[in-house]
């Protein structure tokens, strides 16, 4: 079934932190997001077409006296209270993901002083549409905000990062953080992830929808083989680095190049740079796509992403197979692709509006043949990025 749209939780959340802690709380919505083209291209410097999403986490915050931090998850109904002179990470895994951001902002020699921090939401944990970098980010802002820190947007999305990378310990890149912080209402975003220049393109027609279809297979490989990939990209890069000094980063490889020295390559590790090499292609074409309204070879640039991350890159797994293969079967359905780190989460599928019920129909009947269960379908709208919103 396509989920309905999300309950309006901040004003529940609002009124539960009046209540537990008797304070009138600041109020925040830190997105989820799509990434539309360009994936695994972040951490190798190249180019990606993420937007924030309708699915968001929302935070109640406030300060207290003296130097505690009390953390309460609502859907999960656990809270967690540390220390400010001592964040250490917590056996629940949710705390770790914004004491990590605490422990960050002390490490850049920012004041802080104690709070209490109310949170819930409806990104589906796990599914891809990245709800750690949600939390992370979300926490960043709320707390730029509330204890005047002067952070700038970019500031917040690296310190987001470090925090994942340092005290999570995921080698993740920077467009989820980027995506949550800069997302605009109906647009993608281009992000250069060396330069960090970055340009919107309106993303919208009556007639076209962003569908997800959630596998619900929790991506329990993603970070161990995440961290294998990234190495073997570390690992291209010194090869072509021999020969060519100015290649810092697969951003700078050309398909020229790998050819060149395609012997010193294991068959395994050429693939995973020939990929990168091409998906940071497709985004530059896709983009010109976009600029020529051109939505059909915009679909057929994410079918060619897919096609990459199964066979070269692979880090695709059977279930996204299944909803892509499927998905492909609907006229209508312009291009259909597995979303973020793969081996699980979301497939994201660009449909004619009038085919969203077809596409359903296909990816539900083909799904349950195959693995006696349903996958979740929700349609995203793309929207602004982590905002204050009134209380
Ligand atoms: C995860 C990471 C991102 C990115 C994607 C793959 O979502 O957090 O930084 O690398 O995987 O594109």
């Amino acid at each position: 079934m396509i989920d309905p749209a999300g309950p309006a939780r901040p004003q529940l959340l609002a009124a539960s932190f009046r209540e537990m802690f008797r304070a009138e709380p600041l109020l925040v919505r830190s997105p989820g997001r799509v990434n539309l083209i360009g994936e695994h291209t972040d951490y190798n410097e190249g180019f990606v077409l993420p937007a924030a999403v309708d699915k968001a986490i929302y935070f109640a915050v406030g300060p207290r006296p003296g130097g505690r931090v009390a953390l309460h998850a609502a859907d999960l109904e656990q809270s967690h209270e540390f220390d400010l002179a001592a964040p250490a990470p917590s056996d629940k895994r949710w705390p770790n993901y914004l004491i990590g951001v605490v422990d960050q902002l002390l490490k850049a020699g920012h004041r802080l002083g104690g709070f209490a921090c109310l949170y819930g939401g409806d990104i589906p944990i796990g599914s891809g549409m990245s709800s750690s970098a949600a939390l992370e980010a979300g926490l960043a802002f709320a707390l730029n905000v509330m204890f005047d820190l002067g952070l700038d947007p970019m500031a917040i999305v690296k310190l987001a990062q470090k925090a994942e990378n340092e005290f999570v310990g995921v080698r993740c890149g920077i467009m989820d953080m980027f995506a949550n912080i800069f997302g605009r209402p109906k647009s993608v975003i281009r992000l250069d992830c060396r330069s960090l220049d970055y340009r919107y393109f309106p993303f919208e027609r009556d007639d076209l929808r962003v569908v997800l279809c959630d596998t619900l297979v929790k991506r329990e490989l993603a970070s161990s083989e995440y961290n294998v990939r990234r190495g073997q990209c570390e690992a291209g890069v010194k090869i072509l680095a021999k020969h060519d000094p100015g290649v810092r980063s697969l951003r700078d490889a050309t398909l020229e190049m790998l050819a060149a020295h395609r012997a010193e390559f294991a068959p395994v590790l050429f693939r995973r740079c020939d990929y990168v090499v091409r998906e940071n292609r497709r985004v530059e074409e896709a983009c010109a796509d976009l600029r020529a309204g051109d939505f059909a070879a915009f679909g057929r640039r994410m079918n060619g992403s897919h096609d990459g991350l199964r066979d070269d890159y692979q880090v695709s797994c059977a279930e996204l197979d299944l909803l892509v293969d499927a998905a492909r079967t609907v006229p209508g359905v312009l291009g259909a692709r597995m979303m973020g780190a793969g081996f699980g989460g979301c497939t994201i599928n660009l449909v004619e509006e009038k085919a969203v019920g077809a596409l359903e129909e296909s990816v539900v009947r083909a799904f349950r043949d195959a693995f006696g269960r349903e996958p979740k379908l929700y349609i995203s709208s793309l929207r602004t990025g982590t905002e204050v919103l009134p209380s």
